[in-house]
């Protein structure tokens, strides 16, 4: 039982320094171990900084329509963030301020969430809650600061479904020099798919009707970095930290590795509290992983990253094969002796969850009605009919999520980090903070929310983007309702 009374609470910011005085341990300088453009088949844009004050980053971005090679000879007519598939990887340093000029570009209404990121309510990008829509030829200026190091990304709060399957999502990678996990070379994966006819025209964002929606569609190109089947050259032997993200609307990735074993050493906010091994890992949609991995091979060979088959509801493996994600290519260069990794650790420390506030969250799917019609239910009705959950300022909460449909649903909370407990109310451990968490069909989770800062009114949803839409969606209201008018039940998603 965790022994600590809530009047010992630390704020944040002394929770934070002591954070990151306990990761700061000196760690000799890296070299890379790698040939050189080994990575050079999936390296993500960066955009161009502004200002020249070394601790803000301040970029333009476009969101318009670009036809983009995802392979060669293979061409899609995709919605973007400045011309590319994904978006430029945005990387800055923890502590830094990021400006983002946005402009719209695209025929219909869009805005930018920034996912994971404790952002300030009106930086959050949901229309009719946090802003108002950003109209085609319009602008809108981000402007925050990088809290907390991690992976994170960004994708448009409007018509998700349809505008995060037509390609606009990108990396936000918030770097923590003093990480201490000592491994040089590092790679950012943004996993994703898309689907597209020969012409390169988009599949449309309703295919399949209701079935569709309660699936979770899925394209049928599946994307690394924005690429199908990239190349990385990789000397055999040599330690390599992975940072991916799923940016697909529906798809769950299963990443293998032919067995190898791949370390997980954080997730969603960062460093999670020691790391683990196992021969996969699932990053579902939203989701994202910290790994190390040490590919190893005969010199010349090629082992291929696969996702592998993962059941998240009808349909996921029963007509799906096994997809290649990469190629590691080999070099000639003998295998590299094997090397301990650094002691990797965080201390995390979650609020108590005595004395928290119990939130039940049912997710339902009724049959479906005479009229065709299906629709994901939280507490009995869809999110057009949903009245916001409340929170105090300062309220902890413990969400029990109960899962009563045949589907999996990555629920994610927008704003706050949360912290997943088993039955007896002590976190799962390893400790992790965690923004999307995956509830297996017909299963629970619990999650323990403090919502001690920011308040304003907050989404939370299924990021399989189309259950989002068929209403598997709903806002918590943190402290006093602000009094603007809500026209979201209408539009955002
Ligand atoms: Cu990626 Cu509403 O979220
Ligand atoms: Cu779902």
């Amino acid at each position: 039982m965790l022994k600590i009374v809530r009047s010992c609470r630390v704020p944040v910011l002394v929770l934070a320094a002591l954070a990151s005085t306990a990761l700061a341990r000196p760690v000799a300088a890296q070299t890379s171990l790698q040939p050189a453009n080994w990575d050079s088949g999936m390296t993500l844009r960066l955009p161009e900084d502004l200002n020249p004050d070394p601790r803000i980053l301040e970029i333009n971005m476009e969101a318009r329509l670009a036809e983009v090679e995802v392979e060669p000879g293979l061409r899609v007519k995709a919605w973007t963030y400045d011309g590319g598939l994904p978006g430029p990887l945005i990387r800055a340093k923890v502590g830094d301020r990021l400006i983002v000029h946005f402009t719209n570009r695209l025929q219909e209404p869009t805005t930018i969430h920034w996912h994971g990121v404790r952002v300030p309510i009106e930086m959050d990008g949901v229309p009719g809650i946090s802003q108002d829509e950003v109209k085609q030829g319009e602008s809108f200026t981000y402007d925050f600061e990088l809290r907390d190091a991690g992976l994170y990304w960004y994708h448009p709060h409007v018509m998700s479904a349809a505008q995060v399957g037509f390609g606009l999502y990108g990396a936000l990678q918030v770097d923590d020099p003093d990480d201490g996990v000592g491994v040089a070379d590092s790679l950012t994966l943004v996993l994703s798919d898309i689907g597209f006819d020969k012409r390169g025209d988009l599949e449309p964002a309703d295919s399949g009707g209701p079935a569709g929606m309660v699936f979770g569609r899925e394209g049928q190109h599946v994307l690394v970095n924005g690429r199908r089947k990239p190349v990385l050259t990789v000397r055999s032997g040599a330690p390599q930290r992975w940072r991916i993200v799923n940016t697909a609307k529906s798809r769950f990735f299963l990443i293998d590795m032919d067995g190898q074993p791949i370390t997980t050493i954080g997730t969603d906010g960062g460093l999670q509290e020691r790391p683990t091994t196992e021969g996969t890992v699932l990053v579902t949609s939203g989701e994202r992983v910290d790994v190390i991995v040490t590919p190893t091979g005969t010199p010349g060979s090629t082992l291929i990253v696969r996702a592998m088959l993962y059941n998240r509801g009808y349909g996921s493996v029963q007509y799906r094969d096994v997809e290649e994600l990469f190629t590691i290519k080999f070099t000639n260069e003998p295998t590299l002796p094997k090397k301990p990794l650094p002691t990797i650790a965080r201390t995390l420390t979650p609020v108590p969850a005595a004395g928290a506030t119990r939130v039940p969250v049912v997710l339902t799917l009724p049959p479906q009605g005479p009229d065709g019609k299906s629709e994901f239910r939280v507490n009995g009705v869809p999110f057009w009919e949903a009245k916001p959950f409340l929170a105090k300022l300062g309220e902890v909460q413990l969400w029990e999520i109960n899962n009563d449909t045949d589907w999996d649903h990555p629920f994610h909370l927008h704003g706050f980090f949360f912290m997943a407990l088993d039955e007896k109310d002590q976190p799962i451990r390893p400790m992790a903070w965690k923004d999307t968490i995956n509830i297996p069909m017909k299963t629970k989770a619990r999650i323990l929310i403090d919502f001690n800062e920011r308040p304003g009114e907050w989404m939370f949803h299924c990021h399989i983007l189309d259950h989002a839409e068929g209403g598997l969606m709903g806002t918590v209201q943190v402290g006093p309702p602000s009094g603007k008018s809500h026209t979201h039940r209408t539009g955002g998603e």
